[in-house]
């Protein structure tokens, strides 16, 4: 009788604090053994040359998700997952989106019946707020919050999301009375408006023109404006898809007077820049997202805040809408303005690679920095931790197994969503997740998709300390009379 299901033999096992040769057992699903020369497995997998890594969390995807303007994302639970096990992401973290009107138990109730079927890696949800009513406040999230659902995002623009700044106290208030994480979007909604509003009225109407509406000051205004309302009211926020240096330098501020003021970026704030979103036709189109990709000067400022621990999450920010189609970046013809097309680009799968490359590659970040911006801290701050996140006995056996060597043209082609481009079409990278194994069983190997649809499980996430350890009240605030109990 073999000791464990499966062994992961003579690799390079790294995690968030350290990287050494070990072998890893697993049984039932979890990692049990950690050592040398572990006994026999019923199954065995030779890493000899390999990096063994726990499997990404990607904190913010959308999946199956209607945006505000109405665009339903390419993905499914399906393609999406499967996408992400390819790139070696063992969980993901998407949103189950409340638009105005709507109860958030039917929302999640929805996104659930959605994920179940068609889920083939395990997931937990976010929930977006865009109607913070009284019994949406008062009696909706705080149960879902109670029932696993503890982090959410709210949106400062879009006309259909954006909360003006006295909601936002009112959901930060609720977050700190019941130990959830509020995600912002960060950008001066009116700013956005007026510019694009001078823009269009000027004719000018292409793609780049949406990098010059979502400036860098209104980006820059807001993330300062959500950071003193965080410190208001005394609680943890996390700042998302942070796109370069204006905004970057508040996050610093803010987390230098000792503010609970988490930060996280995605690739294309590294490999893309505004120019993308001149190509030519409307080809720039499969470029834009919000906030947009600056310039190389402020792609330089992510790198050091990635290296410098500004930011403690990297994520997708998957939004995947085709560039034909009926719900596509070109939905209306070339003729579109900027203002129509929907904002996002997708990266579940390439994430982690794009990353590995030209951060672990170059020498920039090392292993462990990898490990903890696209896993380990991600799961500590959306209470996964230590299940997810980690490779750790009684951990979950999410583990993607990496060959540093191998080297990778990217296209569409190989990849495994529903979408019809890339923006990162025919960039070479080095480093590649050859096989990526969830709860033990292998999803995804050689860029082939192993999995099976609906094997996925959700996961509730945890608000005790343990699971996620977001500090203590920094200045003693106290929402309820406006007072401060101390300090
Ligand atoms: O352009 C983006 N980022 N689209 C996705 C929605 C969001 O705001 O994250
Ligand atoms: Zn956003
Ligand atoms: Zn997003």
């Amino acid at each position: 009788m073999a000791d464990y299901d499966l062994v992961i033999r003579n690799g390079t096992m790294a995690t968030a604090a350290d990287a050494v040769r070990a072998d890893i057992g697993i049984k039932q699903g979890r990692i049990v053994a950690l050592g040398a020369s572990l006994a026999k497995g019923a199954r065995e997998i030779d890493a000899s040359g390999k990096l063994v890594l726990p499997g990404g969390i990607d904190s913010h995807c959308h999946v199956e998700q209607k945006s505000s303007m109405g665009h339903m994302t390419a993905d499914d639970f399906f393609t999406g997952t499967r996408s992400a096990a390819c790139g070696g992401t063992t969980t993901i973290i998407p949103f189950a989106a409340q638009h105005r009107g709507m109860s958030l138990r039917q929302v999640v109730k929805d996104y659930h019946d959605c994920a179940g079927p068609k889920a083939a890696i395990d997931y937990a949800f976010h929930l977006i707020i865009s109607d913070p009513t009284e019994q949406v406040l008062g009696q909706e999230l705080p149960a879902l919050i109670r029932d696993g659902y503890t982090s959410f995002k709210i949106y400062m623009t879009y006309d259909a999301l954006k909360l003006d700044d006295r909601q936002i106290l009112d959901v930060l208030a609720l977050a700190r009375r019941e130990g959830a994480l509020v995600m912002v979007h960060a950008e001066n909604h009116d700013v956005i408006a007026w510019l694009s509003d001078k823009l269009l009225l000027k004719g000018h109407t292409a793609p780049k023109f949406h990098g010059v509406a979502h400036a860098a000051l209104a980006e820059r205004e807001a993330t300062h404006r959500a950071i003193t309302l965080a410190e208001l009211i005394d609680v943890p926020m996390l700042i998302v898809h942070v796109s370069g240096r204006e905004a970057i330098e508040q996050i610093r501020w803010a987390q230098d007077r000792g503010l609970r003021i988490y930060a996280e970026t995605c690739p294309q704030y590294l490999f893309l820049t505004a120019d993308d979103m001149d190509k030519p036709g409307f080809e720039g189109a499969k470029c834009m997202c919000s906030p947009p990709p600056r310039d190389k000067a402020n792609q330089e400022y992510v790198w050091r805040g990635l290296e410098n621990g500004t930011f403690q999450v990297f994520s997708s920010d998957h939004a995947p809408y085709r560039y034909e189609g009926p719900d596509g970046k070109l939905m209306h013809g070339a003729a579109t303005t900027f203002k129509k097309v929907a904002n996002g680009v997708p990266g579940l799968e390439l994430r982690l690679p794009l990353l590995f490359a030209a951060g672990v590659g170059t020498g920039r970040l090392d292993l462990t920095q990898f490990v903890a911006l696209t896993a380990t801290t991600p799961a500590r701050l959306y209470g996964l931790y230590p299940r997810k996140g980690t490779i750790a006995i009684g951990a979950d056996a999410d583990i993607a197994i990496w060959d540093a060597e191998k080297e990778v043209t990217i296209s569409q082609s190989m990849l495994h969503d529903a979408m019809d481009y890339t923006p990162y079409e025919g960039t070479r990278i080095k480093g590649w997740p050859v096989m990526t194994l969830s709860r033990g069983e292998v999803v995804a190997e050689n860029g082939e998709f192993k999995g099976a649809r609906g094997r996925g499980r959700f996961l509730k996430c945890d608000i005790s300390p343990a699971a996620r350890p977001l500090g203590r009240s920094v200045t003693g605030f106290d929402p309820e009379t406006g007072t401060y109990k101390r300090g």
